[in-house]
């Protein structure tokens, strides 16, 4: 089984002409199925972009929203909007929505889009302010506890997801790819070859997501998790345990591509 691993594509940026130009090198790949880690377009053009990707592939299709693709809406709307498109289809799959997904062998896949929490790095401190705090509803203009409180929540339901999907999954499979948007640890959110800086770290990681896949894993020796994450746009890989890794795709705006192909025996 061949899957392949894109992330941060942020097919919004591309004219129709270029993301055809897109599909046909990705359909050139002969994948079996195709993993989307977030920040695919953005919420006006997401619903779209993904029927246009459902059409011009034809293969399963498992993936979960970044914060772009909350853009100039709410969280809310675009889950709505999101959970039609995945009815309407039946090789769409946002995984939030799909639990435990077999892919091939000892190997399953699970996924949430997680969000950064706040927690790691200098929340407080940073004087970093990301479009996210300005061009989504529920985070727009919130004095920074309020804000913390929100991205928290984010996180910790992101966290809640996976622990419990995680441990459903490990019950029958021996290795797990979990696919998601945000860095769930500091040593995964690589920028330009280093680990962001304090002030970028509460914006780019999710520690609560990161604490549950770590306690899962010590639970289970003789399971492995690969974590496949984006959004910083600079990759990396980190070993967090001897059974929990970690790889962080590169993106460049307006160049989609494709980070790796996973060959499952
Ligand atoms: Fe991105
Ligand atoms: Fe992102």
């Amino acid at each position: 089984m061949r899957i392949g691993w894109l992330t941060d594509i942020h097919l919004n940026f591309l004219s129709p002409e270029n993301r055809a130009v897109f599909y046909q090198r990705i359909r050139g790949q002969n994948l079996d199925a195709l993993l989307i880690g977030g920040d695919i377009a953005e919420a006006h053009t997401v619903a779209g972009i993904l029927a246009e990707l459902d059409l011009a592939l034809g293969i399963p299709i498992y993936f979960v929203l970044g914060n772009h693709d909350f853009y100039h809406g709410s969280i809310a709307a675009v889950r709505h909007t999101v959970r039609q498109s995945c009815a309407a289809s039946g090789r769409l799959r946002w995984l939030p929505d799909a639990g435990v997904i077999p892919l091939a062998g000892e190997t399953a896949l699970i996924g949430h889009d997680s969000w950064a929490d706040g927690r790691i790095g200098d929340f407080f401190g940073s004087d970093v302010m990301m479009n996210d705090y300005v061009l989504i509803e529920d985070l727009r203009f919130l004095a920074k506890p309020r804000l913390l409180a929100r991205l928290s929540a984010l996180g910790d339901e992101a966290a809640r997801f996976l622990e419990d999907h995680a441990r459903q999954a490990l019950a029958r499979w021996r290795n797990l790819l979990v696919l998601t948007h945000v860095p769930p640890f500091r040593e995964a959110c690589w920028h330009e070859g280093r680990i962001s800086a304090e002030d970028f770290l509460p914006h780019f990681a999710c520690q609560a997501v990161g604490e549950r896949l770590a306690a899962v894993m010590r639970e289970h020796p003789q399971n492995t998790m690969t974590v496949l994450c984006g959004h910083t746009h600079s990759s990396g890989e980190a070993r967090i345990l001897d059974n929990l890794s970690v790889m962080t795709g590169a993106a460049e705006y307006g160049r989609p591509e494709l980070q790796r192909i996973f060959e499952l025996p």
